[in-house]
């Protein structure tokens, strides 16, 4: 199993636990730490194919939740798999549904055999067993399926959290039995709340299954973000080292490199393509809303030395798209954000490969924390 799979360190930092490495997979390789852009549907929104490759994405993430929904996964099978349906050709990571349950279906009833929810489409009633969602992302035909797991909200109680956790291990565990594809690599998901003990105990527990990478889920869920640090100074080190790490769901430019000093290797995040679409671009020196008025007379791009689409443009041009509600600014500004995202994971990629990572972090912190960012 996953022999079509391989996971390579190329470089540590000097200072940091940061990471250089790479993930081979049936549809080529990841050079991480690595980004990817959410593409839910099979769509990164507003962006053609060609535009996805152009921002330097490698890899994408889907979902099983949503594609399970619509259009369906024997639809998606029917169309030669999800890399044929989207025409992507590089890997595609979906998430197993475990975390779209818990934030978007209603009236769900989590018992051990699986997890009843109501669609957040049609109402109708669904029954997702690690089994199913196993068989759905074999029929999509991704490269990484994630585990189903059991998330909670932070703060639950303590026996919410260690019953959640519990139960995921006990999840991962028939997720991997189920597999029938070599061509399909499974990665299980460390919970355990803002428990330090309890994150240790649950990535110890998974290890000893020998999956070919790890995730870390239930965070970004409302806590502080440093209360998310936290959990990752406690984790990280108890995470297998020879494997990938992957922190889902999470997060914003900051998030990214507290993440990857700390061992981190993969994100994904809906921030760069949602905010985009609201007119939010991210920069070196933090975060710019367009529809601002003192972008009217702006000639400058966001950043002269930005590759993508947007950066052609002037700000005055891009606020014009939003304030006449032209689908072009949306467009832009996720083309942009995402490239930024890209830009991001190879500039940190260098500093690694340098042995200067902590030099890096602190500039781009002082960047985004700047007055007037
Ligand atoms: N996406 C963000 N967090 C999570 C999580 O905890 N589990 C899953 N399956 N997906 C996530
Ligand atoms: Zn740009």
């Amino acid at each position: 199993m996953a022999s079509q799979f391989s996971f390579s360190l190329l470089a540590h930092d000097s200072t940091t636990a940061a990471r250089r490495s790479v993930f081979c997979t049936p549809h080529g390789e990841v050079q991480m730490p690595a980004f990817m852009p959410v593409g839910t549907l099979g769509t990164v929104k507003g962006l053609t194919i060609d535009m996805v490759r152009a921002t330097g994405a490698q890899m994408v993430l889907s979902n099983t939740y949503h594609l399970a929904l619509r259009p369906g996964d024997e639809v998606v099978r029917h169309h030669g798999g999800l890399h044929n349906f989207m025409l992507w050709d590089g890997p595609i990571l979906t998430d197993s549904g475990g975390f779209q349950v818990f934030s978007l279906a209603s009236q769900r009833k989590i018992t051990e055999q699986s997890a009843m929810f109501r669609s957040h489409i049609d109402g109708s009633l669904l029954d997702l067993s690690p089994e199913k969602a196993i068989q759905i992302q074999e029929n999509l035909g991704s490269d990484v399926a994630m585990v189903l797991d059991h998330v909670v909200e932070l703060p639950s109680p303590k026996e919410v959290v260690r019953d959640a956790c519990e139960r995921s291990i006990r999840w991962a565990k028939r997720c991997q039995e189920a597999a029938t594809r070599d061509d399909q690599a499974q990665f299980a998901i460390v919970q355990g709340g803002l428990d330090p003990e309890m994150r240790v105990w649950c990535a110890g527990e998974l290890a000893k299954l020998n999956f070919p990478g790890y995730a870390i889920g239930g965070l970004s869920v409302g806590e502080t973000p440093e209360a998310m640090y936290a959990v990752l100074d406690a984790v990280m080190p108890a995470m297998p080292v020879d494997k990938p790490r992957y922190l889902m769901g999470v997060g914003r430019p900051i998030d990214l490199l507290e993440a990857i000093r700390r061992g981190v290797d993969l994100f994904d995040c809906v921030l760069p393509t949602r905010n985009g679409r609201n007119a939010q671009a991210f920069t070196d020196q933090g975060p710019i809303r367009l529809r601002n008025n003192k972008y009217q007379l702006d000639r400058e791009p966001l950043d002269p030395h930005c590759p993508c689409p947007a950066c052609r443009h002037s700000k005055g041009y891009i606020r014009h798209l939003f304030i006449a509600g032209e689908m072009l600014g949306p467009m832009l500004l996720t083309a942009h954000n995402i490239t930024y995202y890209q830009r991001l994971m190879a500039e940190a990629r260098a500093a690694i490969e340098a042995g200067e990572f902590e030099t890096f972090y602190q500039r781009k912190k002082a960047g985004w924390t700047a007055a007037g960012g």
